[in-house]
C-alpha cells in the first residue's frame, strides 16, 4: 500500500495574522501542488482565520497547535474543535512535546483532545517520543508505547484511519541535532509495528508515520527515503516559505528516482 506523505509546517509561537499572509503568498508562488503530497500548515490560534482565508482556493491544509477537548464553557484561554473548525482548520496537533513537557499535557489529556478531535472531523496528530535521558537509558520503545496506548486509549479501528501519528524525539526539536536516518527508520519502524500488534496489518500499513526534529532542506530527501516515514512535521525550517518549499521539493524529489539514496 502507498501512503500519501504528508509535509507539515509546525509555526509554533511565531508569525501575526499579517506575517502569515505574507508567508501564505509567497509560498502559493512556487506551486507545489504538482507534488504528489499533502501540504499543511500549523500557524497560531490568532492567524489560523487569515491563514485559512489565505488558503481558501489552494490545496494547502491548515492545521492547529492545540485544542481544548470540551465543546464550549468556563475554560480561560481555551480553544475548541469548533472555533478549529470555524477557521477551516482540518488538523490539529495532539501531544506536542512541547505541550506535553512546558504546559504538562499527560498522555491521558492528550487521549482527550485526540478523541475530541475525532468527534469533531478534525485529523488528529499524535506526536511522540522520547527524551534524550530516556533514549540514553534504553527507554525509547516503553516511553513511545505508553504515549501510543495512552493517546489512543478507546480509538477504534475505524477512526484510527483518521489518525496520524509524527515521531518527533524531543532531543531533536529546535536543537539542529537530527535522528540520524537509521534512527529515525527504526523508532518508525516500531511504531508501526506497534499499531500491527494493536490493530492489524491493515492499519499499521496505511497509517501515516511523520519525521519531526531539525529537519531542513539537506535532511529532507534521506529521511523521507526511509522506508517507513510517510513526511515530516517541520519547526524552525518552515517559518520560512523558501525552506519550507525547498524541504516539500527535497522529500518528493524522490518521486521516479531510481536509487533514492
Ligand atoms: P524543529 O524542526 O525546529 O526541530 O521543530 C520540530 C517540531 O517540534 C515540529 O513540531
Amino acid at each position: 500500500m502507498s501512503r500519501r506523505p504528508l509535509i507539515a509546517g509546525n509555526w509554533k509561537m511565531h508569525k501575526t495574522p499579517q506575517e502569515a499572509q505574507d508567508f501564505i503568498e509567497r509560498f502559493l508562488s512556487f506551486s507545489c501542488d504538482g507534488f504528489d503530497c499533502d501540504v499543511l500548515v500549523i500557524p497560531p490560534f490568532t492567524s489560523l482565520d487569515r491563514a485559512g482565508k489565505c488558503l481558501l482556493e489552494s490545496s494547502v491544509f491548515l492545521g492547529a497547535q492545540d485544542m481544548h477537548p470540551a465543546a464550549s464553557g468556563a475554560y480561560t484561554g481555551a480553544i475548541s474543535a469548533n472555533m478549529l473548525k470555524s477557521c477551516q482548520c482540518s488538523f490539529v496537533l495532539a501531544g506536542h512535546s512541547e505541550r506535553r513537557h512546558v504546559f504538562g499535557d499527560t498522555n491521558v489529556v492528550v487521549n482527550e483532545k485526540l478523541q475530541a478531535a475525532l468527534s469533531n472531523d478534525l485529523r488528529p496528530i499524535l506526536c511522540v517520543g522520547e527524551t534524550l535521558e530516556e533514549r540514553e537509558a534504553d527507554r525509547t520503545e516503553s516511553v513511545l508505547e505508553e504515549q501510543l496506548a495512552g493517546g489512543l486509549k478507546d480509538v477504534s479501528e475505524l477512526d484510527l484511519a483518521h489518525v496520524v501519528i509524527a515521531y518527533e524525539p524531543v532531543w531533536a526539536i529546535g536543537t539542529g541535532k537530527t535522528a540520524t536516518t537509521e534512527q529515525a527508520q527504526d523508532t518508525i519502524a516500531f511504531i508501526r509495528a506497534w499499531i500491527e500488534t494493536r490493530y492489524s496489518e491493515t492499519a499499521s500499513e496505511a497509517m501515516r508515520i511523520l519525521y519531526g526534529g531539525s529537519v531542513n532542506p539537506a535532511n529532507a530527501k534521506s529521511l523521507q527515503a526511509q522506508p517507513d516515514i510517510d513526511g515530516a512535521l517541520i519547526g524552525g525550517a518552515s517559518l520560512d516559505p523558501d525552506s519550507f518549499a525547498q524541504i516539500i521539493a527535497e522529500a518528493m524529489s524522490l518521486q521516479g528516482d531510481d536509487d533514492p539514496c
